[in-house]
């Protein structure tokens, strides 16, 4: 696929919405690992597995195969600032960003809407990414906060259902 192919297929693709989710992982002692990735899926109930596809260049990844196991962190609607921090390059991602250890030692970042805390199940090669398959261990839902969407290249707060709404008004 050419240049100009590759900007029809995300502009395209771009029209459906996704999550934003924080992959996070252990690296070296002390030392937290993240992504963001907006491909995060459930994919089986009995097993309880997910998953999410990852770039083969993705530095998180590496870090992922060699400590077996990450959390995926479904970030709230006013994160936008750690979304723009962890899909950036190199080191200092996790600089001011506070977070707490999983059951399985990953980072669970501060004011998520919920986490999955995944052993490595199977990683499979897809094109130029990985499907990155874990086996949920333990997974939490941690607050009411609307959930952070990309849509057409932005992010947005869009998300409103009839009983979110009336949970606002009448605390139902
Ligand atoms: C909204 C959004 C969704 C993204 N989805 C993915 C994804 O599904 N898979 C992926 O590999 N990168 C995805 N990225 C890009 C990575 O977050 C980015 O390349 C990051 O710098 C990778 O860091 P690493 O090389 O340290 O792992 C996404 C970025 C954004 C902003």
């Amino acid at each position: 696929m050419g240049g100009s192919d590759g900007r029809h297929f995300r502009d395209v693709l771009g029209n459906v919405p996704t999550s934003v989710v924080a992959i996070t992982a252990a690296g070296a002692p002390g030392r937290p690992e993240g992504m963001i990735v907006g491909s995060f899926t459930s994919v089986s109930l009995d097993p309880p597995l997910v998953s999410f596809l990852a770039d083969r260049s993705s530095r998180t990844l590496a870090k992922i195969r060699a400590a077996g196991c990450y959390c995926a962190n479904a970030l709230a609607a006013d994160q936008e600032h750690l979304s723009r921090k962890l899909a950036t390059r190199g080191t200092g991602k996790f600089d001011g960003v506070a977070w707490e250890p999983s059951p399985l030692g990953n980072p669970v970042l501060d004011g998520v809407v919920a986490w999955i805390d995944c052993e490595v199940d199977k990683v499979v090669e897809l094109g130029d990414h990985f499907l990155v398959v874990g086996a949920v261990r333990t997974l939490r839902a941690e607050s009411a906060k609307t959930p952070l969407l990309f849509f057409r290249g932005g992010y947005g707060d869009y998300f409103s259902t009839t009983s979110l709404l009336l949970d606002r008004l009448v605390g139902w």
